[in-house]
């Protein structure tokens, strides 16, 4: 009796400690929401495929790497415009540093952001059918930078889908 009371008693606990993970695993997902479009960083992007590198100058002077998901690389190479629903871009982005061990080359330094563009032609059809999201450490910046994104890319790439980068072969 008593090793049946106990075995009760530890399930329950174990139960508890469960939601406890869970729940907590649901608000740091919500924190790593960007506002207005509750973009989120895509799990395995690290693993994407190279579209195109990018250097900015001053004042950010910043390298980058844009990469992208099947869906976008298959758009990619068969010259599909519009990108398809489910298609993902994530502009990676490092501090612009000299090489110490070669001075005329640029090496990555710390990395500054990491930037989302999803496509879903039906839930952000307000912008050109891309969901942004724009992260630092992690956590998505505030509202009104998020304000700008479609901005500056409805006015400059609206005949490329509002997507800047081309593929690099
Ligand atoms: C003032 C203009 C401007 C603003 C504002 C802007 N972008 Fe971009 N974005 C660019 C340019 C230019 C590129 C091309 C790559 C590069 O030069 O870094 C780019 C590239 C991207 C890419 C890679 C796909 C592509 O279009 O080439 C993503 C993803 C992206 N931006 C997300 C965002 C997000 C998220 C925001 C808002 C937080 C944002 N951008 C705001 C100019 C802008």
């Amino acid at each position: 009796m008593k090793t049946r009371l106990t075995l009760i008693f530890l399930i329950a606990v174990s139960i508890a400690i469960t939601c406890v993970v869970i729940d907590r695993g649901r608000a740091q997902n919500a924190k790593q929401a960007s506002p207005i479009y509750g973009v989120t960083i895509p799990d395995g992007y690290r693993h994407w495929e190279l579209i195109a590198p990018a250097l900015e100058g001053d004042p950010l002077n910043e390298l980058r790497a844009v990469v992208g998901n099947a869906e976008a690389m298959n758009a990619y190479r068969s010259g599909t415009l519009p990108f398809p629903d489910g298609a993902i871009l994530v502009k990676l982005a490092w501090k612009r540093t000299q090489s110490h061990e070669f001075e005329p080359a640029s090496v990555p330094g710390a990395p500054t952001t990491v930037q989302v563009m999803v496509k879903d032609s039906k839930k952000y059809a307000a912008s050109g059918g891309w969901g942004f999201g724009r992260f630092i450490d992690g956590k998505a910046v505030d509202q009104a930078q998020h304000e700008t994104c479609f901005a500056c890319h409805e006015a400059r790439v609206q005949g490329h889908d509002y997507v800047f980068t081309r593929y690099a072969p």
